[in-house]
């Protein structure tokens, strides 16, 4: 039994996140195209078992009964994200209206129960065609992504009032095309830089087109993370600094700043055209910080590829997935965000928190997280950041990427063989829990 939550500020959201690729399954219907993910989980040894997005939790026709699942546990706002393939099956040119009918019938959904529906523009399911033609490494994409998000915005921006253009750039730049353990699968190591530039300059773009349609809240949703020195000598040091201004402030400074980290700037160089920086810190209303855990961070080998070397947290208990929970760490983030950016801060919202566990009902161990986190937020709202919103992450379980369906991050566990939901004993809790962390305990 653990305490009731303090009370958070009026008008605080709660709410789940959700994505696309990860929940929609039906990769054939209603002419969507083919996206990397597609490529990618169909491609021998990429994913866990093979594990692909085609039926996931078949969401795509079960949205109704997910919404209904949203309502019960009484959050007020539900973040998923839109595919991009859905609504133009090449990646540009005329939208699919078939594509756009399932956002629509899923936003009315929502807000038939009074769900405020928060749509991200990309959360990484970029449509082949674009890929093919160079993806994120070129220009170009951006541009596509902006008229891809007047085409979605034309369509829902009379119901959709907050959006979010990019889900953590950070990591579908260095997964996807550094390191190559998701979607398109490019080893580019550092040569990667560019993907940064090009999705910032997309979501400028795409910024400046849900504005001009009248959008009342854009966001950018970035991974962040507290960087700990694994040591307390000059090499970790410097090389957490690198490691901060790699995933941290590679995306936070740009958006908030209109500058790049120095070093970060001179090497993508003549990437970053004039007029750029102006478009990509096109003034937020919000920033969507998903938080997971700290990263450890000692001097790189002599031999390594990159400036730095990630290293384990020891001390801590560890998720299915072998992460470390440390709930004061999104304390320290968001205090460190503060203190970094001062009034150029805007207000945040948590777009995602939330931990894998074993198969089961009884996950006393995702009480225990979202608990602690949701105090976590609590305490950096008490120290005076403006922190207005907290997602957990997942609904449901889903399909985790190159985990495949290994890990399970849901509220509500998903029978993947006949698509059964069951509500576990964190999605009672916290169905209680908004009630006090609303009203107070
Ligand atoms: C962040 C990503 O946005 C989401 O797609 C993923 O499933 C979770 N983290 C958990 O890894």
């Amino acid at each position: 039994m653990v305490d009731a939550l303090p009370r958070f500020p009026e008008g605080f959201l709660f709410g789940c996140s959700t994505a696309s690729y990860q929940i929609e399954g039906a990769v054939h219907e209603d002419g969507r195209g083919p996206s990397i993910w597609d490529t990618f989980a169909h491609t021998d040894g990429k994913t866990l078992n093979g594990d692909t997005g085609d039926v996931a939790c078949d969401h795509y026709h079960r949205y109704a009964e997910d919404v209904e699942l949203l309502a019960e546990l009484g959050v007020g706002a539900y973040r998923f994200s839109i595919a991009w393939p859905r609504v133009q099956p090449t990646g540009s040119g005329v939208p699919n209206a078939a594509g756009l009918d399932f956002y629509d019938r899923l936003v009315d959904a929502l807000l038939a129960k009074g769900i405020v529906p928060v749509p991200t523009l990309f959360h990484w399911d970029l449509p082949q065609t674009l890929e093919d033609k160079g993806g994120w490494l070129t220009r170009d994409t951006a541009s596509y992504f902006a008229d891809y998000t007047s085409h979605v915005v034309t369509r829902l921006g009379d119901r959709v009032r907050r959006w979010i253009t990019l889900n953590e750039p950070i990591v579908h730049m260095a997964q996807g095309y550094a390191y190559g353990s998701h979607a398109p699968g490019r080893t580019l190591m550092l040569d990667a830089l560019p993907v940064a530039h090009h999705q910032l300059l997309g979501h400028g773009l795409a910024a400046r087109a849900l504005r001009a349609a009248g959008a009342a809240e854009v966001m950018i949703t970035n991974n962040c993370t507290p960087v700990w020195p694994a040591a307390d000598d000059a090499g970790a040091v410097t090389a957490a600094a690198v490691y901060d201004a790699f995933h941290n402030r590679l995306f936070n400074d740009p958006v908030l700043l209109g500058s790049y980290p120095d070093f970060l700037g001179a090497a993508l160089g003549d990437v970053v055209r004039d007029g750029d920086l102006e478009l990509i810190s096109t003034p937020l209303d919000a920033l969507g910080i998903n938080y997971y855990n700290p990263t450890q961070v000692g001097a790189p080998a002599e031999d390594s590829p990159l400036p730095f070397d990630l290293q384990p947290i020891e001390g801590y208990p560890t998720t299915t997935f072998g992460w470390p929970v440390v709930p004061a760490g999104l304390t320290e983030l968001l205090t460190g965000l503060r203190e970094n950016y001062g009034d150029a801060l805007p207000p945040i919202h948590i777009t995602e928190n939330g931990c894998s566990t074993a198969p089961g009902v009884h996950d006393q161990f995702r009480v225990d997280y979202l608990d602690g986190h949701l105090r976590a937020v609590h305490d950096a709202i008490t120290a005076g950041v403006d922190v207005r919103g907290y997602f957990v992450w997942s609904l449901l379980d889903n399909f985790e990427w190159a985990e495949g369906y290994s890990q399970r991050f849901g509220l509500v566990e998903v029978n993947f063989d006949d698509q059964a939901r069951t509500p576990r004993d964190s999605y009672r809790w916290l169905q209680s829990a908004l009630v006090t962390a609303r009203r107070g305990g």
